[in-house]
């Protein structure tokens, strides 16, 4: 089995269900591990799917990566237009990062336009609610060379 595929979530992500539901849905953040659990385990991946509200545990997370990860799927939240810290954290891995968000970042606010993490990023996939990490999983398999049984 290849290494773990590390999901990482960044801040307030752990309020979804309840947060903002008309943007990012009715699922939780469990619900979502679940279909991400389900959906790697289908393709023969192992998952470690975390959340944190703080930016330095965030890139101590990705910092202990190295090594230890085959792709990183990581939704950054608000960091994601914020933390240059994070774009150097991520770009010291060399293995495929995938950047994940729910909704469609492009047809918010402008200050969500733009993306520090995306420089790290092999792909981008926004829109989709919870399916974008699916989506995103499956790019992950893809790219270590897994075809879907189906
Ligand atoms: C988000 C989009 C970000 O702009 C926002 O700050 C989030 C969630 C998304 O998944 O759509 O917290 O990353």
């Amino acid at each position: 089995m290849p290494l773990p595929v590390l999901v990482l979530n960044g801040p307030n992500l752990n309020m979804l269900g309840v947060r903002q539901p008309e943007v990012y849905g009715r699922q939780t953040l469990a619900d979502i591990e679940a279909e991400c659990r389900a959906r790697a385990g289908s393709l023969g991946l192992e998952i470690d799917f975390r959340q944190t509200n703080s930016e330095a545990e965030l890139l101590g997370w990705v910092h202990a990566s190295r090594g230890q990860a085959s792709a990183v799927i990581i939704n950054p939240a608000a960091f994601t237009h914020t933390s240059i810290a994070l774009l150097d954290a991520l770009l010291l891995l060399d293995v495929p990062v995938i950047e994940v968000h729910l909704s469609n970042v492009h047809r918010r606010e402008a200050f969500r336009r733009h993306s520090y993490v995306s420089q790290a990023a092999q792909g981008v996939i926004c829109g989709f609610g919870g399916q974008s990490y699916i989506l995103a999983i499956d790019a992950v398999a893809s790219l270590l060379g897994i075809a879907p049984e189906n």
